[in-house]
């Protein structure tokens, strides 16, 4: 499939399928709407806020949900650590709601997307149980066991190589009824699947077909390219004594990016291709653009970390989108500035601006969506941040967040987990009970309803981009090229598609100032101001307030220049 707007590109594509010119929306569900009153969001109240994201008149306008695990868990690691994959956690409701869910989206033309975890279980997922029994029976081999590498002085076994494990310490751990190791890229409750083991592949791949079966889009893949090692296990290369995490100290020759991978996911491919209209979404674990842009296929997306681990100047987000063009030429990135894992992005910046007031939380939020929304590829939201959500305090001693407790020195995920703010009312309209993390301090004013309201809010421009996005096939699918406008403070790219030209231009900095536009054979007509609601066509130059971001367009033939 040719991709709009790469250099490979016939023309505008003004079909194209929802996973390449559609907005998703992620939600964390155990924070998104709580229905029963035990503080913890689920199916039904998800169900319950469809209208909200899609297929009501004042709607966000999101084309697909992903949504965070919802399987049977002990939730050591926020539901990424999974003890059976065909059930839904009853913290979350059941799999009837599943289904309604399914049928509710369906209704609003909202695609579905699972968050599939196939690098690991729960060490309480029966395989596991089983497997650690003994070194025979049927699940024996459906993990990575090894046997030590020798015994120390004090008659302890010494694991089978130098693996690390993400969150801290080695990646083995020891059973002494197999008198084996185990490998855990994750917690020591995470243990790796054997992805060579045939018995253990049909059941994931019988696994992945239910969900088809069951209506399901599509699915985002955690830590895909961490699914194969090599097969002998060789200790990985040390290469820095003095990284920042003992995991960078590592080069990770042996535990990732095998090149066998590619054939494993063909075959995971092809069990989803054959399902018209679904696709999938990988995440990357700890790699580069470029690798990201490899393992990509068409209805087959893969996240990159550029955008959002990029610091809030123009001349950052101008090297970013550069790089990003570059990897991605001839295939279809995505665009990502927050997620479950990271710190929101409107708190990283404030950071960066050194300010912490609500007109400036307000303003970079809708410049940071200006963004994310008119570059080239699929947008992926991450629930609250249409409200410009900021992350919470959780103190380590209370956070409920145990993976990341685990591993020393890290930042504590919960902060970007809270609960998401309906309402000025109680408990911000999350719960009727006890929330499981603390509803964000200024959820009595930073809230939906409150925002609903007001036609200059945060949430107001995300749907009037949203809107304006659907609406123009050179945001959706056209080509991108960046604009030097003579202001190093301003971001400035032309997004084309037939006679199709947008113009985005972002200020990052405080002080404000008047830009040249690039030349066009006709006006410049302003579609949309962070700053303000009027749409004035303007000449060959442009004032660009603090923090304002403007689209332009024009309809012409062709772009001098
Ligand atoms: C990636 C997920 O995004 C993260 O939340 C989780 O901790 C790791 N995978 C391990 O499952």
């Amino acid at each position: 499939m040719a991709i709009p707007g790469s250099a490979s590109a016939a023309g505008p594509d003004t079909a194209s399928p929802w996973w390449l010119d559609g907005v998703v929306y992620q939600v964390y569900p155990r924070s998104f709407a709580d229905s029963n009153g035990d503080g913890v969001g689920d199916l039904q109240g998800l169900i319950d806020h469809l209208d909200y994201l899609a297929g009501g008149p004042d709607s966000l306008g999101v084309d697909a949900i992903w949504i965070s695990p919802i399987y049977a868990s002990p939730m050591l690691d926020g539901g990424y650590d999974i003890m059976d994959h065909t059930t839904v956690d009853p913290v979350f409701g059941t799999l009837a709601d599943l289904d309604r869910l399914i049928e509710e989206c369906h209704r609003r033309d909202i695609r579905v997307i699972l968050d599939l975890v196939m690098n690991h279980t729960s060490d309480l997922h029966p395989w596991f149980v089983q497997s650690r029994q003994s070194r025979t029976g049927p699940f024996a081999d459906f993990f990575l066991w090894r046997d030590p590498s020798g015994w120390d002085r004090d008659g302890r076994p010494e694991p089978p190589n130098n693996w690390l494990s993400w969150f801290g310490g080695s990646a083995w751990e020891w059973e002494p009824r197999r008198q084996q190791f185990y490998l855990h890229t994750f917690l020591p409750e995470q243990p790796d699947v054997n992805w060579r083991c045939a018995a253990l592949r049909a059941e994931m791949w019988s696994m992945v077909s239910g969900w088809l079966d069951r209506g399901v889009d599509g699915f985002r893949l955690d830590v895909f390219n961490a699914f194969l090692k090599t097969a002998e296990m060789p200790s990985n290369p040390e290469i820095s004594a003095d990284a920042s995490t003992a995991w960078d100290s590592q080069e990770h020759r042996h535990d990732k990016d095998h090149p066998e991978l590619h054939d494993l996911l063909a075959e995971f491919r092809g069990i989803v291709d054959a399902r018209p209209g679904t696709a999938t979404v990988g995440e990357l674990f700890t790699s580069d653009v470029e690798a990201a842009a490899g393992y990509w296929a068409p209805r087959h997306l893969v996240f990159d970390w550029v955008l959002l681990e990029t610091a809030w100047t123009a001349a950052s987000f101008r090297a970013a989108i550069a790089a990003r063009e570059a990897a991605w030429s001839g295939r279809w990135p995505t665009i990502v500035l927050s997620n479950h894992d990271r710190s929101r992005h409107v708190s990283r910046y404030l950071h960066t601006l050194g300010r912490r007031d609500r007109a400036t939380a307000d303003a970079v939020a809708k410049a940071a969506a200006t963004i994310e929304l008119t570059l080239r590829g699929t947008p992926f939201l991450y629930y609250g941040e249409e409200i410009g959500a900021k992350d919470i305090v959780v103190a380590r001693s209370r956070a409920r967040d145990r993976a990341a407790v685990a591993m020393a020195g890290w930042w504590n995920r919960d902060g970007s987990r809270a609960p998401m703010a309906w309402s000025g009312g109680g408990n911000a309209g999350f719960t009727s009970g006890t929330p499981w993390l603390p509803i964000p301090r200024d959820a009595t004013s930073r809230n939906v309803d409150r925002q609903r309201a007001s036609e200059r809010s945060v949430l107001a421009h995300y749907r009037r981009l949203l809107a304006l996005r659907r609406g123009s096939v050179a945001l959706r699918t056209g080509e991108l090229a960046l604009v030097d406008v003579g202001d190093p403070d301003v971001l400035a790219y032309l997004r084309r598609a037939g006679d199709e030209a947008t113009l985005v231009v972002v200020r990052f900095g405080l002080r404000g100032g008047e830009i040249e536009l690039p030349p066009a054979p006709g006006p410049w007509r302003v579609v949309l101001s962070s700053h303000d609601l009027a749409t004035p066509t303007v000449g060959s130059r442009i004032a660009v307030r603090p923090l304002e971001a403007i689209v332009l367009e024009c309809v012409v033939d062709a772009i001098r220049g």
